[in-house]
């Protein structure tokens, strides 16, 4: 489907003017997968399934745009209260996607993974796969991608103001020295926060981090979010600066 429109593509792209701001971190909220499936006639699985395709397309555009950083949230602290089946489907993709063959496509293209959230409370098996990914990865200087794991931003800032308050006994608090405890740590915040299925909702993402961010939205589902709407939001991002 995607391989349509290829000149509607090349028409949005040839708009965008690579030297004037373009978002360096972007963020995504991949929201949907359920209708779509539903639309379809098919489980819930199958439109996380096929989500993860969009996923991967989605990485490689980052990559190939040249983009610096990519979070996405994949699984919220409020994901637990889901059917047990679909949670343990969601947690199955994360495994699959760091099998061999997808961590030597990262390390070709120069990518490192990162998860951010409290990953202690997935199974055994999962925090060792997240493990092997970030340390096969943890050497590539090129795209750098946080998958949001367990994520919520109010439990984000909950632990990073702990952290704190444990290390920096007594010490002045500042918005630089704070940030530096949240799960992204001193990574840039995003630029541009995207959120697919028509909802308009920060549903507790990125809550500290997106203060400044750009928001763009579009009533696509996740599964159907295409080359075209990732060069449409860039370059509504770089109009916006433009008027700014
Ligand atoms: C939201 O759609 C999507 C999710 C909760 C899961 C997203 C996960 C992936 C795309 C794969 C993750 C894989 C790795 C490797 C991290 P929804 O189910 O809330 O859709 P709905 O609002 O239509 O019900």
């Amino acid at each position: 489907m995607k391989w349509f429109g290829l000149s509607r593509v090349r028409a949005v792209k040839e708009k965008i003017d690579w030297n004037s701001p373009t978002p360096k971190h972007i963020a995504i909220m991949m929201d949907g997968n359920g209708r779509w499936a539903k639309r379809r006639g098919l489980p819930r699985s199958a439109g996380h399934y096929a989500g993860m395709q969009t996923m991967r397309e989605t990485i490689n555009m980052c990559h190939r745009n040249g983009i610096d950083s990519l979070t996405l949230y994949a699984f919220s602290t409020e994901n637990w209260k889901r059917p047990k089946d679909e949670v343990d489907y969601i947690i199955s993709l994360v495994g699959e996607f760091v099998q061999d063959t997808n961590v030597q496509e990262l390390n070709e293209n120069n990518i490192r993974v990162f998860f951010i959230g409290d990953i202690s409370r997935f199974p055994e098996e999962t925090q060792e796969a997240m493990r092997k990914v970030v340390g096969l990865t943890y050497n590539n200087s090129g795209l750098k991608i946080f998958f949001a794991m367990n994520y919520g931003g109010r439990s984000d800032i909950l632990q990073a103001a702990r952290s704190m308050l444990e290390t920096n006994k007594g010490k002045e608090i500042t918005e630089e020295e704070f940030e530096r405890f949240l799960y992204t740590g001193q990574n840039p915040c995003p630029d541009l926060l995207i959120r697919t299925s028509g909802e308009k909702r920060l549903s507790n993402f990125l809550l500290w981090q997106s203060a400044h961010t750009e928001l763009w939205f579009t009533d696509e589902m996740w599964p159907d979010f295409s080359e075209e709407l990732f060069y449409q939001s860039i370059l509504d991002y770089q109009n916006r600066k433009k008027r700014a």
